[in-house]
């Protein structure tokens, strides 16, 4: 369903009060971690490369434990990084009329919009978004893409970059989960085939910033999700559990300089059977300042089977999710309200 700009209503000064479909009565009761020690891990691309037994471990213990780490070292060059955040600002930045152009078509999800809205009365998130299908490049519908060599040199630079690095990651943790699979030489199925990317624009929120959401708690439905936090800001908390009988927690995410938040998705959880967990996550949004994400979604080829990887059951151990051919799985994603892990829920 369509709805409006949150960045133009803003812009016009139509937001206060804050309408009621974007106000989270809850939000106040939540529990957030306010201990700035605990951090999510940090690994290191290029010691995966060279095969560094201890940061291979490392990744493991992070797939299984937390669901989400920060990539350094991962090789996308400072440039296309920097360009791809410039881009992305400038395209925000533009008179609204001239974003209209690229706006999201009934019943489709890619273009400039907002994703997950079903029904009228359900809550909205503060944020405007860009959804584009990126690689392999004949998935493009280039009439989404902004107009201009730069913007769309830079996403076609940017995007197969991320793959790359994606297809690497994911031949690493298969090499910890004892799959026969070359981290140099990716099967399509089992790793990035294909890419799309959400460019995440949440507006400051000075009137209610407490009160509102930038993205609604959610796991990612994909395999591997690599985010770039353009402007280095606190937003985006992952759910832990509770430590030693507490209650659940929010965990603040801190970006590093340069470099990649990185989330195990449902595929990913359901291709390991349970092993690497997709974790619920949600975005908060400032009261005086802008942020802006960059996420890299990365599923398997159309033609994948999405359910528990076979070598890796063996014979003994029982599937905890159906099997479902790709095109029925993300029928099923699609169809879903987007609401904590309720999805994968269904895959059960
Ligand atoms: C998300 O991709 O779920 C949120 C990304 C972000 O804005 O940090
Ligand atoms: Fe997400």
């Amino acid at each position: 369903l369509p709805v409006p700009s949150v960045q133009a209503m803003v812009a016009a000064g139509r937001h206060a009060p804050v309408p009621p479909r974007y106000l989270r009565p809850d939000l106040a009761a939540d529990v957030v971690v306010a201990d700035d020690a605990t951090t999510i891990p940090i690994i290191d691309f290029q010691r995966l490369l060279l095969v560094d037994p201890e940061e291979s471990a490392r990744l493991h213990a992070a797939c299984q434990d937390w669901g989400f780490f920060q990539l350094i070292n991962h090789g996308v060059p400072d440039d296309v990084m920097e360009a791809m955040k410039a881009s992305i600002q400038s395209f925000f930045a533009l008179p609204a009329e001239a974003k209209q152009q690229y706006r999201q078509q009934a019943g489709q999800l890619e273009g400039y919009g907002q994703l997950f809205v079903v029904s009228e009365d359900q809550k909205l998130d503060w944020a405007d978004v860009l959804y584009l299908n990126t690689q392999p490049p004949e998935h493009r519908n280039l009439s989404f893409w902004p107009a201009g060599e730069s913007f769309r040199q830079t996403l076609d630079t940017y995007s197969a970059a991320v793959k790359h690095v994606a297809d690497r990651l994911l031949g690493a943790m298969y090499m910890n989960l004892g799959l026969q699979l070359s981290i140099m030489d990716m099967d399509p199925e089992r790793g990035a085939g294909i890419q799309s990317v959400r460019m995440n624009y949440y507006p400051p929120c000075a009137e209610a910033a407490d009160k509102v959401l930038g993205f609604s708690p959610h796991s990612d439905s994909d395999l591997l999700t690599l985010v770039l936090q353009v402007n280095q800001l606190q937003g985006l908390q992952i759910k832990r559990p509770p430590d030693g009988g507490g209650a659940w927690a929010w965990l603040p995410v801190t970006p590093l300089q340069g470099a990649f938040v990185v989330n195990v998705g449902d595929v990913l959880e359901i291709f390991t059977n349970g092993r690497y967990r997709s974790v619920e996550h949600r975005a908060l949004v400032n009261a005086h300042t802008e942020r802006l994400s960059i996420a890299a979604f990365h599923s398997p080829s159309i033609h994948a089977t999405i359910g528990p990887l076979p070598e890796l059951l063996g014979d003994q151990e029982v599937p905890k999710y159906k099997t479902l051919d790709h095109q029925s799985f993300i029928t099923l994603f699609f169809s879903a309200k987007l609401q904590g892990k309720s999805f994968l829920e269904r895959m059960k």
